[in-house]
């Protein structure tokens, strides 16, 4: 099987990846911070590992700001919930993910409204509307690092000035991003940036942070044990115990570790500039095909890699099942959980056919997924 579904999840882990975890299981298996035995020492020290590594990894941030949750969505709706009040007023853009704009739309009933700011038809956040859309009651700009429908990388950093700027808080849902291109929420004025483990961090499911910037105060959304000042029935104020009350998923972090290590050693710069070039030659070869309409910047250096087309005449869902059955590719197809994107580039109701290639991805892989989409054209023909 090829596997171009990346942008759900990577596939395949490092074997390291897989190796710590199960080393974990068999030989650690103690809850970390709940004990002072070796193997609870052991398992803390894992946990403090994949937090250190993952600080690193992020510009050298301030790890105890680093909440380890169990997925994006989890750390996004932290993020929103422990900091919106009544009254509040968010900025976002058309190209959010559902892990952004259900939590938006729930909030409503709080009194917490929201502008999702119009895209280009190409994805992108023109950051010159972000002022025409202020109020006297926005507090935060809520905005996707990398579209996950269409691979497009937004302003960020300039959003990011802006904000500071503006005075306004700044949340950066990073889930495309974190670990396919650098991204230091320091450098990119960000107060807030919620991730997941399991993508391009090349970690298992079930893994996911949220950073807060050190001095920015949150509500936390569940309390209960920490294994730390446990004489106390109040939560702990000390982070990020404050914000990790259950056990956590240590066999999960153990081998988010080895993932963060993994790309490391191969190079963040580096490992997107073979998704850059794969996806390039997947773009042009693609345009060549009559039918075939591609969305998002045509300049794959301004995406990850992630790309959405449609064939003429075909449904998505056509493309993808020939695509998994008669080649053996897996894409994925469909609205990709954000309603809104599909409708800033012009493919809402149907969506669209989505690639998303991880480090692994080969050349050979992305020329027969060209080939079977040229014979899918053909055929159609
Ligand atoms: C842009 C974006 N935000 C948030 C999420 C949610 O991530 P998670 O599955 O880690 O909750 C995704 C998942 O695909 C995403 O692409």
């Amino acid at each position: 099987m090829i596997y171009l579904d990346n942008a759900a999840t990577s596939f395949p882990k490092p074997e390291r990846v897989i190796a710590a975890i199960s080393r974990y299981c068999r030989e650690i298996g103690a809850n970390p911070g709940r004990a002072s035995h070796r193997l609870a020492r052991e398992a803390s020290a894992v946990v403090a590992r994949t937090r250190r590594l993952l600080a690193d990894l992020l510009g050298g941030i301030d790890p105890s700001r680093l909440i380890f949750t169990p997925s994006t969505t989890v750390a996004l709706n932290l993020a929103l919930k422990g900091l919106l009040r009544a009254g509040d007023h968010v900025l976002t853009s058309t190209m959010e993910h559902n892990s952004v704009l259900r939590p938006l739309h729930h909030l409503e009933r709080l009194g917490i409204t929201h502008t999702p700011i119009p895209c280009s038809p190409e994805g992108l956040l023109d950051p010159a509307d972000i002022r025409r859309h202020l109020r006297p009651q926005t507090r935060l700009i809520a905005l996707v690092h990398a579209s996950n429908v269409t691979g497009g990388i937004m302003p960020v950093s300039e959003v990011g000035a802006l904000a500071r700027d503006l005075g306004l808080l700044f949340l950066v849902d990073a889930a495309q991003t974190a670990g396919a291109i650098p991204v230091e929420p320091d450098r990119l004025h960000t107060d807030l940036l919620a991730g997941p483990g399991h993508k391009s961090l090349l970690g298992p499911m079930g893994t996911g942070f949220l950073y807060v910037r050190p001095g920015l105060e949150l509500d936390t959304l569940w309390e209960g044990g920490t294994g730390s000042y446990s004489e106390s029935t109040e939560q702990p104020e000390s982070w990020p115990d404050r914000f990790e009350s259950g056990t956590l998923n240590a066999p999960g972090l153990a081998g988010l570790a080895e993932g963060i290590a993994e790309i490391q050693e191969r190079g963040v710069d580096a490992i997107a500039a073979h998704k850059t070039r794969l996806m390039e030659r997947v773009y042009q070869a693609l345009r060549e095909l009559p039918g075939v309409v591609l969305y998002g910047p045509a300049d794959r250096k301004e995406c990850v890699g992630t790309l959405s087309f449609n064939v003429a005449g075909v449904t998505g869902n056509e493309v993808a099942h020939i695509l998994d059955t008669a080649y053996g590719i897996a894409v994925r197809p469909g609205l990709h959980c954000a309603p809104t994107a599909h409708r800033t580039i012009g493919s809402f109701p149907e969506g669209t056919v989505r690639v998303s290639i991880g480090p692994y991805t080969t050349e050979d892989e992305t020329l027969a997924l060209i080939k079977a989409v040229e014979q899918i054209v053909r055929f159609r023909r």
